[in-house]
Parts: C-alpha cells; structure tokens; sequence
C-alpha cells in the first residue's frame, strides 16, 4: 500500500515537474494550459488563396505537399512506387497542390511527380520552376534564366509532367544577368499560349518582386520561412500582402530540423543532401539552436501537438496568405502535417510561443552563400 502511495507520487511528481519545466519555458500557467480540451477533429481541408482575382489559386487545408525529398536532397532515395501511393493518399486526403522543379533530381522529380497526379491532374494545381543551369542532368551550380531556355525547360518540363499546362510555374532563382522584366514577359507569353497559368517566384527580394508583377501578376513567392529563418516577415513578407502575392514558405519544418527528428549525430548522404554543406546542420549549431525544439515540444505537450506541428501552425498564424508546402515521404508524416489546420492558436499562445522563441540567437547561416536577390 505504502509502496503504491509512493509509486502515485513519483508519477504525480515526474508530471508536474514536466509541466512546470514547460510552463517557464513559455511562461504558461499550467492549470490554464491543462484546462484547455484537445478533442480530436480529422483535418478540416479549410481554403486559403495564393494570388489575386484572376491570378489566384485555392489551396485545401492552406497547406501544398513538397515533393522533392522523394527524389533529391533529403539523402536516401525511397522506391518509387510507395511515394506515387503517397502522393496519391495526400490527394485522396484533400491535397490539391504538389510542388517539384526541373532541378529536383535533376529531373527525376518531375517524372515520379507527373505519373503519381495523372489520375487526377486537372483535379489539382501542379507547380514547377525552371532557372538553374543543369549540364546531361547535372546541376551545375550556375543560373539560367534566359527566354530562350525558360521556353526549352517549360517544353521538357511538360512532357515530365505527362500533361500540357502547368499550373504555377515559378522563378527558382533570380538571374542577375537576365532583366526580372524579360523573365516576367516570357511567362506571360507562356500564359497566353496556354502552357503556364500562374507566374511565381522563388527567394526573390523586393525590388524584384515589384519589377516582375508589374509585367505579369505574381500569384506566390516561395522563399524559405520557418522559425529558423524569419527574414521574410520584416521585408518580402509585407510586399506580397501590399501586392495581394501569396507566400509558400519552402523548407517549412527546417529541413526536418524543428520536428526534433535530426540531432548533432545524424549523417547525411553528401552526394544527395545539401543539409551536409549547410551552416546550420553542422554539429555545433545543432546543439546550440536545440532550445527551439525544447520550446515547440513544451509547448506541443500542453496541447497534444507534435513540435512540427507547433513550428508549421506558428508559420500559418503570421498571416491568411502563407501556404507552407511541407516535404515528407511518410504517410503518417503527411497526416501530422496535415492536422495543422485544425491548429487554433490564441493570441496569447501565439504572443507566448513568439517571445519565447525570440529569446533564442539561431546559429549559423541557412545557406553559406546568399539566395535572395
Ligand atoms: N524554392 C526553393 O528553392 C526550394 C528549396 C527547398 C525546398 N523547396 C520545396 O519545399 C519543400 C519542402 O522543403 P524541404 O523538404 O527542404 O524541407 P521541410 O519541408 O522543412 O522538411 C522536410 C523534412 O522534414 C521531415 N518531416 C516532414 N514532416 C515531418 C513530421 N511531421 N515529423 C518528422 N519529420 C518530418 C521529412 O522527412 P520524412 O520524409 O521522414 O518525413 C524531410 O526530411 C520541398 O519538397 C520542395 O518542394 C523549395
């Protein structure tokens, strides 16, 4: 009995010291946080819109389904045919935006992309980019942005895709030796020939942003934007809301870094990884940035939500017009991502989960060199 009433204890004890250790982490009241109810509700596909009028597209659950990790950057490659079937789950759960490029692969993406949607491709919006340089499939770390080659990679990107328009093409990178301007009037020739129907751009600044959607209305800027990099909210950010552009943050979870599932030991596939180059991922900052993942978890605890979840629901709060395009290559990750739209967060949580992860110095750069121009 003795023995029991002890047990009762220490359990009782190990609960309120982890509630306490999470409440002054984000300065919550527990007995407050405790009392709210986490019901389960399935995902709700709630609607937000990249764009504007005419230039616009719907997104369900205002959340896209990032491709690329299927194929490129992520190290291992899995077998094709479970990532058709969980490209196709995504779409029997809702999904209706799927992201890849030319330079995904190279070109492997594409296809693995165009076979999986075929059965419900005008069913969704498919969206590509076209602007690096890639010499027999190889990326060759250069730009090219040049009209002539928009219009080659848009043809090679088609016959990939296994269709005949794509729905949003975007910029990936801004060429600096070709005029925003000829890059915007070759896709808004693309559009009026019917083979592009929505015009975006990816890591493009200000300037740029302006220059282009004063030739064609840009319907998304896709730049990166998570908890570890929140550059966007004090510039491009405000411009899109200006210029009613949406905003797809890409690497949305940090490269996996903000679910907690990559640590200072985990080794990468160089040859297929970019994370093994990147500031960010070396060990030392790892560990140092790791008070973000215990800020996320604490805070996910007390709701019943996963630290990914915490980190996407935080990005969707900013504002109506972002559209994170998580990747993954799990189904279960893909439902976890998904159940973000069910995520309410209150003001006070929000003005919480901010200040306590404005408290944090990230270490090391997102990319070694600049992406943004
Ligand atoms: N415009 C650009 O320059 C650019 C650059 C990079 C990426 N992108 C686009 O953005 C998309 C997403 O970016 P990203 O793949 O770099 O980064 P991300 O979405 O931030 O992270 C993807 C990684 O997180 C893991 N993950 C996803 N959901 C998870 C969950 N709920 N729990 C645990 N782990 C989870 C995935 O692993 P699992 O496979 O194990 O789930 C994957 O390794 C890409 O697919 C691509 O379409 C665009």
């Amino acid at each position: 009995m003795q023995q029991q009433n002890r047990r009762n204890f220490l359990k009782n004890g190990t609960a309120l010291t982890a509630s306490v250790v999470a409440a002054s982490i984000l300065n919550i009241k527990p007995s407050t946080a405790m009392a709210s109810v986490n019901t389960y509700n399935p995902p709700k596909k709630s609607v937000r819109t990249l764009g504007t009028g005419k230039h616009s597209v719907e997104v369900a659950y205002g959340i896209g389904l990032g491709c690329m990790g299927m194929s490129f950057n992520r190290s291992f490659i899995p077998e094709k045919a479970p990532m058709i079937a969980l490209i196709r789950k995504a779409y029997d759960m809702g999904v209706n935006l799927f992201d890849t490029a030319e330079a995904y692969g190279a070109f492997t993406n594409e296809v693995l992309v165009g076979e999986a949607i075929a059965p419900f491709r005008k069913n969704i919006t498919l969206c590509s980019k076209f602007g690096f340089d890639i010499q027999k499939g190889k990326l060759t770390g250069g730009l090219n942005s040049h009209p002539k080659h928009i219009r080659e990679v848009v043809e090679a990107s088609l016959k990939r895709l296994n269709t005949d328009v794509i729905d949003l093409l975007y910029q990936h990178r801004v060429d600096p030796k070709i005029p925003i301007e000829d890059v915007a009037g070759t896709v808004k020739d693309l559009i009026a020939e019917g083979k592009v129907k929505h015009f975006g751009l990816s890591e493009a600044g200000v300037e740029n942003i302006k220059k282009a959607h004063a030739v064609q209305p840009v319907t998304a800027l896709q730049s990166e934007f998570s908890l570890m990099t929140r550059d966007p909210l004090t510039d491009v950010i405000p411009v899109c809301e200006q210029l009613g552009i949406g905003f797809v943050p890409y690497s949305p979870l940090s490269r996996a870094y903000l679910t907690g599932y990559i640590n200072e030991r985990t080794k990468y596939i160089a040859s297929n990884d970019n994370r093994a180059s990147l500031p960010r991922y070396k060990a030392d900052a790892i560990v140092a940035n790791w008070a973000i993942i215990d800020v996320l978890t604490a805070f996910g605890n007390q709701k019943g939500y996963t630290a990914a979840q915490i980190a996407l629901a935080w990005l969707m709060a900013q504002k109506p017009f972002i559209v994170p395009i998580p990747g993954t290559t799990k189904q279960a990750h893909l439902q976890e991502n998904l159940g973000v739209a069910n995520i309410v967060l209150s003001a006070e949580e929000l003005q919480q989960l901010t200040t306590a992860i404005n408290s944090i110095t990230i270490m090391g750069d997102r990319y070694a060199t600049p992406q943004t121009k």
